[in-house]
């Protein structure tokens, strides 16, 4: 595993193996040394909990970081990204953990294979990528459930702008999940196969097991929101989530837009603070495979 770009190129047999490991940092019975790696992290875009536990992971692992801050840097001066990887990579610079708005970039910087010896990590690409959340996602269910066969998930909110939709559809369809989207036709996207596509909150929670709430991204949406509508019709309440189910939100939460407020004190929303915390696990496993294919 050289890079980690997207969950498309990752075998199961790879995503059970950062599962395990995960599982192994969490309960502190793997203990790996990465002293010999330089990772840099470049956030291009807004970032909380996915910069800072990468950053938790590194220290966790004895890993040389760098926050390569863009707007201090000679992007600013004109040099282009291009450029500026390969003075990197000339500096020392191993493993590029990097988010950007841009959907294929980082892909495209890891297939080209411009840079022999730089690994990237995807922290987040455009609408179409966000394999760490998605893994991390997994992580929680799986620890919560076990078998995640059969187990009936709703993703509800703004799926056609939602990188973490698109990356945890191609993951839970290959463990066998059910998955169910729902939001108002403007926010449905492109249809996947498999996943069944609902506009009535009510048909898409019955008997659900997790339901995953998703941001209204507006800085990705050209046209005017009907909020009103959206609330009146999608917000998660007391009333509507159904007692027993698991209540996911990769973050961040706009509050009393796509979840009531109160909604967050209860039993149901303890996930979404564990989510968080395993994300740290989750990109240690994900960091410690990649460098130890490196040999650092
Ligand atoms: N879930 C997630 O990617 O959160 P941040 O944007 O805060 O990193």
């Amino acid at each position: 595993m050289k890079h980690l770009i997207n969950i498309e190129s990752l075998s199961n047999d790879e995503i059970n193996q950062i599962y395990s490991r995960a599982c192994e940092f969490e309960k502190g019975i793997r203990k790996s040394n990465h002293s010999g790696a330089h990772v840099a992290n470049m956030f291009f875009e807004n970032s909380t909990r996915t910069k800072m536990s990468f950053e938790m992971a590194e220290n966790k692992l004895n890993i040389n970081k760098y926050d390569f801050c863009a707007d201090t840097s000679s992007l600013n001066k004109g040099e282009d990204l291009f450029d500026t990887l390969n003075n990197l990579s000339a500096i020392g610079i191993d493993t590029i953990v990097m988010r950007h708005t841009n959907d294929e970039l980082i892909n495209l910087l890891a297939q080209k294979n411009y840079f022999n010896e730089l690994s990237f990590i995807n922290a987040g690409s455009g609408k179409t990528a966000h394999p760490t959340q998605a893994l991390l996602d997994f992580y929680t269910m799986k620890r919560h459930f076990l078998n995640l066969s059969g187990k009936i998930i709703t993703i509800v909110g703004d799926i056609a702008h939602s990188r973490v939709a698109k990356s945890n559809i191609e993951l839970l369809q290959r463990f066998d999940m059910i998955i169910r989207c729902l939001a108002p036709e403007n926010l449905m996207g492109e249809k996947i196969d498999g996943v069944h596509y609902y506009t009535d909150l009510k048909e898409a929670f019955e008997n659900v097991d997790i339901v995953m709430a998703l941001r209204i991204q507006k800085e990705r949406i050209q046209e005017q929101i009907d909020f009103d509508y959206y609330i009146k019709n999608y917000q998660i309440t007391k009333e509507n989530l159904p007692y027993a189910a698991f209540l996911m939100h990769p973050g961040p939460i706009n509050k009393d837009i796509e979840i009531k407020s109160d909604v967050l004190l209860t039993q149901n929303a303890r996930t979404i603070l564990n989510q968080a915390k395993n994300g740290v696990y989750v990109r240690m496993a994900v960091l410690d495979m990649i460098l130890a294919s490196k040999g650092l």
